[in-house]
């Protein structure tokens, strides 16, 4: 399985701070964002890796980054997203990459505290779908929300008023090749983007998207109280963070 990185967009909730920087490189404690994301694939197995990065500041995804050495890597592969098109968008710039093969993407400001092999194991042995991962948060209406009936998740609502369960869909996504196919069938949401939950329901339709809850804390890192949030996180892992 290959992993990709979606680290573009322009970070506007995080304005000044990304105006002089993409968000993905901001620090999250005492490492660049973007590294967290990066070692949680490492962490699964998954080491043939694609950054997909964006907007002005994309050149010092390299600089950072180099060939991944810092993360076990020989090599690291990067495209670049032209312009604001969303997370979905930004994920089908890698086709080519995933030359058919299945992919775990993971957002690049999603930061975890444990492993997520088992679900990608699990993903390997899934003959064909798709698979996501819930975490209960107190604070759903700021992500993609699942309905659940039983243990059937039947729709994802994006960032609903009225949050119809206690879980948040993570940014971590795993995907066969059909879902280039879905991409190119999508059209953009109201904020004028290809929406990754249009992706999540259309392979709910047809009853291919599989689940698990995440173990351990999750959080993303966009927003000011997130960004905060994040680093305290990091900060209490103390050694545990390095493993
Ligand atoms: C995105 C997705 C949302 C998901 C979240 C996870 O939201 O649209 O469904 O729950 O990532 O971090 P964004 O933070 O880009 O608004």
């Amino acid at each position: 399985m290959k992993g990709i990185v979606l680290a573009g967009g322009l970070g506007t909730r995080l304005h000044p701070l990304t105006k002089i920087t993409n968000k993905h490189l901001l620090p999250v404690y005492d490492k660049p964002m973007i590294y967290y994301p990066i070692r949680a694939l490492v962490r699964a197995g998954i080491t043939d890796i694609l950054i997909v990065t964006g907007g002005n500041h994309s050149g010092d995804f390299l600089t950072l980054l180099g060939n991944g050495k810092e993360f076990g890597l020989q090599h690291l592969n990067y495209t670049y997203q032209e312009g604001e098109g969303g997370i979905a968008e930004a994920l089908g710039l890698a086709e080519y990459f995933a030359a058919g093969e299945k992919i775990c993407v993971i957002l690049g400001d999603n930061i975890i505290e444990k492993s997520i092999a088992k679900a990608a194991e699990a993903f390997r042995r899934q003959p064909k779908g798709a698979r996501i991962l819930l975490k209960e948060v107190p604070d759903p209406e700021r992500f993609g929300v699942p309905v659940l009936e039983g243990d059937r998740i039947v729709r994802i609502e994006e960032k609903p008023i009225e949050p119809p369960s206690r879980y948040a869909v993570t940014g971590i996504y795993m995907y066969d090749a059909r879902v280039f196919e879905i991409i190119r069938g999508l059209e953009p949401s109201a904020r004028g983007e290809l929406e990754i939950t249009d992706v999540n329901n259309a392979y709910i339709e047809t009853g291919d998207l599989a689940w698990d809850i995440l173990d351990g804390w999750w959080t993303d890192a966009g927003t000011f109280p997130s960004l905060f949030r994040a680093s305290e996180l990091v900060r209490d892992m103390g050694s545990k963070r390095c493993e």
